[in-house]
């Protein structure tokens, strides 16, 4: 894997964050997509990105393989790719024996996949820690076919909205009265701040920000979907603790063309 050098230390840090966290990432919640209301609901914001035919896809980032699951139920052949090998063990071992998806270890910074091999890019929870982000866009560019679309799931963890506050500050409150959540090291913990400090989202990821950057690498046809029905899928089957979660900070779906 080529690291960029100037960001070495940081990608070290955000790889070795991942990889601590890869055993217990799908018990904090909104990491796993449990069948039901929560996979539907995630099923229809990627067949809204992406349209219902098959396609061949590059999952970036892939974790624990939580949305290569949705991809593969929507009968899409996937690629999914993970700098971590820890997070990318779980995946394997979640997907043993399945077909039509494969696992590699790639920075999705410079993937080295093939020029124009790609129906469809996807990413959740990626583009927010990216270190390069007009260098990993031109690259994601490169390997779509003509046509091809990228689909990016993320939100703003930098900065609760305003009901979030809220919502926090409740979270808190139960913590204290029942104990705090083992799994939930969420935007709150030391690693994660130090990490987000030097990040150029740091600041916090939004479409304001990353429509601009989008545009120019030639995407087109940029499309902004509401996160809003995957939350109330959510808020079906959580306790209080995680519904409050749900309202924390503000999410997102973009989605965008390589020209054709
Ligand atoms: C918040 S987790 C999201 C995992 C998965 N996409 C999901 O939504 O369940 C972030 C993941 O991005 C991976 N990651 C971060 N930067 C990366 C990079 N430059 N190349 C490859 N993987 C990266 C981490 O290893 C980790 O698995």
């Amino acid at each position: 894997m080529n690291m960029d050098g100037r960001n070495h230390h940081l990608k070290e840090d955000i790889r070795e964050y991942w990889s601590k966290r890869s055993e217990t990432f799908d018990l904090a919640f909104g990491h796993r997509i449990p069948p039901g209301p929560e996979l539907e609901a995630w099923a229809a914001a990627v067949r809204r990105g992406l349209g219902s035919e098959p396609l061949k896809i590059l999952e970036l980032a892939c974790g624990t393989g939580e949305v290569t699951n949705v991809l593969l139920s929507l009968g899409h052949e996937v690629t999914a790719l993970d700098f971590s090998e820890a997070m990318l063990n779980v995946a394997r071992r979640k997907h043993a024996g399945r077909k039509r998806v494969r696992f590699i270890l790639a920075d999705a910074e410079r993937t080295m996949e093939p020029d124009e091999s790609y129906d469809a890019v996807v990413c959740r929870h990626l583009v927010w820690t990216l270190t390069a982000p007009e260098q990993a866009l031109a690259d994601w560019y490169r390997v779509l076919k003509p046509g091809g679309k990228l689909l990016v799931f993320d939100g703003d963890w930098a900065r609760p909205t305003p009901l979030g506050k809220l919502a926090s500050y409740a979270i808190r409150l139960i913590d204290r009265l029942s104990g705090a959540d083992p799994h939930y090291d969420g935007a709150m913990s030391d690693c994660h701040q130090s990490i987000m400090q030097r990040l150029p989202f740091g600041e916090g990821l939004t479409v304001e920000k990353l429509v601009p950057l989008i545009e120019a690498t030639g995407f087109e046809n940029i499309g902004i979907a509401s996160h809003a029905p995957i939350a109330a899928a959510q808020r079906k089957t959580a306790d209080l603790r995680n519904r409050l979660r749900t309202r924390l900070y503000r999410r997102f779906i973009l989605s965008c063309r390589r020209p054709g």
